[in-house]
């Protein structure tokens, strides 16, 4: 026969909504009645009491959710592991339920001042397997769960909730009786899901759907064969008497405005002990890493911390070392933990990319693999990005040739060589780079005061958001000029990267204009841009409209491919030129100054023209060609070709992305690198003002 279970409850004698820590308390200040709550929890009591024994805390002045005593602590058998609020509003709670369960005859484990936890609010027993499932994301701390494990001794499954309406476990996520388990997949990430399938068979899994969850049907108390909650739908109600249990509806509105139903304002004092291991069981890995830089000031911190909560890991700052001085770099060290080795691995593996490094006790040397089959990397490769990138190899740190993004690295046979590799290019044998040791991502030192060297502190201003506006484009039209100039006077090398956008818009000329006058050291685009660069210089037309007049010319439409015709005929656009058949535009520039350019070709090309390469490989291999050693890349209007050039340019190159799309801008922008510059305008005005600008250096002399 089973024993009578024993809940605690507190009265809402000074329950409220007097602040908010979570999206149910929104607009709901000072909005609940008194008088109907204390209706509602009185109906829980009753209900609750026909089925259970009910043990009372005291509530106090001034902690309005003492009422939920979901969040007093996690209990198994005759012990307690105190909860740690998250939240300053309701760390005044502790004290008061550390005395009532001393009192009561508990054994208290306490976790550290500055690891939250929240009791049975976020860690539920699952009776019929012999765990407890533990919830994190929100309000307790994924590094409490190994120290819960080892205070109790239990098998514990960590489970990340990402939807901020169910913050705590218990709002999503109810074991029942018999292994059975009620719960919403929506508020759990995919590893979570993923999890819960592998430990609970499809037959036991109740899934509550949004309207059901919303309505905190999950979040209930479950004593024997009766499940007590707010509310549940009738199609939920039906699985769940399917399943043997009797639903006890009993409205719980009043407590929902502060984000808790039946569940929180209950906890039960009768958990049974469930099997206990000499050590704990949990599954939770950390790594220690250190960056170095300025971390504050160019939100490389923040954005690794952001990372690794957005991958699902958990972070704890063990130390900080802020740099006093302007000039003055601040050091980090940061523990890093996830649910499983291949979360951490893959946070560790971005977080690395932003320049953390282990410290030096774990360093040890990169892990390599061979390739097997051509084409193919090893499983756990690790893929490069834009920075430079160094690799341990026999205990020195050899820096990676070829640095570009997307691709994997590869050990030549003299350790002490590395280099970038693409997928296709590996050939069998090749030593690749897997997993996250022995791999180091060197960020350029991002000072407030580098940058506003580069670039004049009025002008960073608003390019530190990456992306201009309108208004603003004026000014980094200015800045690229002068750059511009510099370049040019020091024999520097800048690729245009242009879309037929350039020509539609009458901005050919200034384009050809800019490489007549030595600023293009090389021009990348498509079929497009070069079919109608040539029939505006052969016809007058660009995609069959007359530019001049804005209107369309009779039979237009079938210029581009007479432009087609005609150079196909001569073989090439060069031949074409040098038959003094192309004698104006863009493409006669480059033939004249000597300026390489490459045509990439695509599915939608006309003809295409014989310079256009259609083997996609070729082309791309062109393109890397023609950029290296680039020291900035103007990418005007071409979606295409941008994205294309961006992933293999490495960092320190100067990307100026000129779209009229925001969107484009955007991705194109936000390399996460200084010299990423978005402009968000049309590209023919950009064109003309950036001719203009240029026009006015020249007049006044040297830009140095
Ligand atoms: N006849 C042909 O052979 C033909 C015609 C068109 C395109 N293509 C090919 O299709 C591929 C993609 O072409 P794409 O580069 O034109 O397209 P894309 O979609 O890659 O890029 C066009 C970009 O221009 C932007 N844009 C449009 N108007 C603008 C303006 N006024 N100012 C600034 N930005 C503006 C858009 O937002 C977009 O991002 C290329 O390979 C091209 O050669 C071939």
């Amino acid at each position: 026969m089973s024993i009578r279970q024993k809940i605690l409850m507190c009265a809402p004698d000074f329950y409220d909504v007097e602040y908010v820590i979570n999206p149910w308390m929104e607009g709901n200040i000072h909005r609940s009645s008194r008088l109907q709550a204390v209706e509602q929890w009185r109906g829980l009591e009753k209900i609750v009491r026909e089925h259970a024994d009910v043990d009372h805390a005291i509530p106090c002045q001034g902690l309005p959710d003492m009422v939920f005593t979901a969040n007093a602590g996690l209990v198994l058998d005759r012990e307690v592991v105190l909860s740690r609020f998250m939240h300053p509003e309701r760390q005044g709670e502790e004290p008061h339920f550390k005395r009532w369960f001393e009192k009561a005859g508990f054994t208290v484990h306490e976790l550290p001042k500055d690891l939250p936890f929240e009791g049975a609010g976020d860690a539920l027993m699952d009776r019929a397997r012999g765990l407890l499932w533990a919830g994190y994301g929100f309000r307790s701390e994924l590094d409490s769960h190994p120290r819960v494990a080892s205070a109790l001794g239990v098998e514990i499954l960590s489970l990340r909730l990402i939807d901020k309406r169910f913050y705590h476990l218990d709002t999503c996520f109810c074991p029942l009786e018999r292994g059975f388990l009620l719960y919403y997949p929506a508020a759990f990430d995919a590893h979570s899901n993923l999890l819960i399938e592998n430990r609970v068979d499809p037959e036991m899994r109740i899934v509550a759907d949004e309207t059901d969850a919303v309505n905190f049907a999950c979040n209930a108390v479950n004593i024997g064969r009766t499940i007590i909650l707010n509310k549940a739908g009738e199609e939920l109600k039906k699985r769940l008497q399917a399943a043997g249990f009797t639903v006890v509806e009993t409205p719980l509105t009043e407590f929902m405005k502060s984000g808790g139903a039946a569940k929180c304002l209950t906890l039960r004092l009768t958990e049974p002990a469930i099997h206990r291991h000499e050590r704990a069981r949990v599954r939770v890995e950390s790594r220690i890493l250190r960056m170095e830089g300025h971390l504050l000031d160019s939100g490389l911190l923040d954005r690794a911390l952001e990372l690794t909560v957005q991958n699902g890991g958990s972070f704890k700052i063990l130390n900080f070392e802020l740099g006093a001085q302007r000039q003055s770099t601040s050091k980090a060290e940061i523990n890093v933990s996830a649910p499983s080795t291949e979360m951490l691995e893959r946070i560790i593996s971005q977080l690395i990319d932003l320049g953390a490094v282990p410290p030096p006790e774990d360093v040890s040397d990169a892990e390599l693999m061979p390739v097997a089959l051509p084409g193919v990397a090893p499983d756990d490769f690790y893929a490069t990005t834009i920075y430079p990138t160094e690799v341990r190899l026999c205990g020195k740190w050899v820096q990676v040739a070829e640095q570009r993004m997307d691709g994997v690295i590869v050990v030549g046979e003299a350790a002490g060589e590395a280099r970038c590799v693409l997928l296709r290019d590996l050939a069998v044998g090749g030593k690749v780079v897997v997993g996250i040791k022995g791999i180091r991502a060197v960020r350029k030192t991002e000072s407030r005061d580098l940058r506003e060297s580069s670039r004049g502190v009025e002008e960073f201003s608003f390019m530190g958001a990456g992306v201009s506006s309108e208004r603003r484009v004026e000014l980094v039209v200015d800045q690229i000029a002068w750059e511009l100039r510099r370049i040019r006077e020091r024999g520097g090398k800048v690729a245009v990267v242009a879309g037929p956008v350039v020509i539609h818009t009458g901005a050919g000329e200034h384009l050809a204009r800019l490489i007549r006058e030595g600023y293009v050291q090389a021009l990348l685009g498509g079929n497009a841009i070069a079919v109608h660069d040539i029939e505006q210089s052969l016809l007058g037309t660009s995609l069959g409209v007359d530019l001049k007049r804005g209107v369309a010319v009779r039979g237009g439409h079938q210029h581009h491919l007479q432009v087609i015709n005609i150079i196909r005929r001569y073989g090439s656009i060069a031949a074409a030129v040098e038959q003094k058949v192309l004698a104006s535009g863009v493409f006669f520039e480059c033939v004249k100054q000597g300026v390489p350019f490459s045509l990439a070709g695509s599915i939608r090309d006309d003809g295409p023209l014989p310079d256009t390469e259609m083997d996609l490989i070729r082309a791309q291999k062109d393109y890397a060609r023609l950029i290296r050693g680039a020291e900035m890349v103007l990418m005007l209007s071409s979606m295409l070709h941008s994205i294309g050039v961006g992933n293999m340019t490495p960092a320190g190159v100067r990307l100026v992305c000129v779209d009229i799309n925001p969107a484009v801008v955007t991705k194109l922008a936000d390399r996460g690198s200084l010299e990423s510059v978005g402009v968000v305008t049309d590209v023919g005005l950009f064109l003309s003002l950036l001719v203009q600008r240029l026009e006015k250096l020249q007049a006044g002399g040297s830009a140095a």
